[in-house]
């Protein structure tokens, strides 16, 4: 009976090997589409340093518009969760916790602290999840920490050497445009953004080493840092116009907004001339330029930002091959264009 059954079972056994095959084939063959159609939407958290910066504002904004078209263009439903840090790290920390139990597939992050960014990488690690740095740099040492952290900025030497250029150009063009007085020396006074900001540093190195590299006569006559704020350059500017009067010719700031502070103070000031230049081509920078306030600055490519975290996000929480159109330098920089935008001085 055992012996009967065993054949019986062997014979059966056969067939339902043979049917497990073909289930399995049939599963194999829908495996592909189905893993994809399981991916037919994505969570994107977002923490920004600060919510009241303006060039940080002009980046969220094209964020939100390149999240939609991601989604027309590729039919995929994009979740963004876009969180405020206030310039607290520690509250960037929670956030990133936060949205890692959300359920996000990447992260973008703009750190509060860009030479630690080490609670950020490993709560990323820990739980898997990809993390797009943009606009402040991490360290080279955190950034080596795994193969899946990526940054997108602009070159901070490229920007400073483009400020020098637009101010240099000028010069040799017209030189009285420049030297206001026309003594043979442009006399500056310089703005700065943050201290430990990749951004201020190299920027205000490569514009003043630019300028000399041109040859323009120049000369400092004071600087300060006003940590990219349009209030502080302003009440910084507002001091040296009354300890320095009347010598004050150009004022090379590292970005847009400080730039506009120190036309204000200019302004209450009454005193009309002194060259500004900036950096960022933010919205209320190109309409100042626009008006003649601001001479010129260094813009970068806002549109291509905003697709380049999104499109290279995305690529990081589908698991797919990321965007060829970003190519990245040692597998994980992707640097953004910039132009020098400037006064019609015709008109
Ligand atoms: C700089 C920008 C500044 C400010 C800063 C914030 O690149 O020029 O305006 O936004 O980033 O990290």
């Amino acid at each position: 009976m055992r012996r009967c059954c065993f054949l019986w079972s062997s014979g059966k056994k056969k067939k339902a090997l043979a049917l497990l095959a073909v289930v399995c084939a049939f599963l194999t063959a829908c495996q592909g589409p189905r893993e994809e159609e399981e991916k037919k939407s994505i969570r994107i958290g977002i923490s920004l340093y600060r919510g009241d910066d303006t060039f940080i504002n002009n980046i969220r904004s094209e964020l939100e518009e390149k999240a939609k078209e991601y989604e027309q263009e590729h039919g995929i439903k994009v979740t963004l969760d876009i969180q405020e840090a206030k310039g607290s790290q520690s509250t960037q920390n929670n956030q990133v916790e936060r949205l890692i139990s959300l359920g996000c597939d990447v992260l973008c992050i703009n750190p509060v602290d860009r030479m630690d960014a080490t609670v950020v990488i490993d709560k990323a690690m820990t739980a898997g999840v990809p993390v797009v740095f943009f606009n402040r740099q991490p360290v080279e040492e955190d950034m080596n920490r795994w193969d899946r952290l990526y940054y997108i900025g602009v070159d901070a030497k490229e920007t400073g050497i483009l400020q020098g250029q637009l101010i240099a150009d000028l010069y040799w063009e017209q030189p009285d445009r420049i030297d206001i007085n026309d003594d043979g020396v442009v006399s500056y006074v310089l703005l700065e953004g943050e201290t430990n900001h990749q951004d201020a540093m190299v920027r205000t190195e490569w514009s003043i080493q630019t300028l000399k590299d041109e040859g323009v006569p120049i000369e400092r006559i004071t600087g300060g840092i006003a940590n990219w704020e349009r209030s502080q350059a302003s009440a910084l500017m507002e001091q040296w116009i009354s300890s320095c009067p009347d010598t004050i010719e150009l004022v090379v700031s590292n970005n847009d907004d400080m730039a506009l502070g120190a036309i204000d103070a200019l302004e209450r000031a009454g005193i009309e001339g002194v060259n500004v230049v900036g950096i960022d081509g933010t919205t209320p920078g190109v309409e100042a330029m626009e008006n003649g306030k601001l001479l010129g600055t260094v813009s970068s490519n806002k549109e291509v930002y905003g697709s380049a975290v999104i499109e290279i996000a995305a690529g990081c929480a589908l698991g797919e091959p990321l965007p060829q159109e970003y190519p990245l330098t040692d597998g994980r920089y992707y640097w953004i264009s910039q132009e020098i935008l400037i006064q019609d001085l015709e008109g």
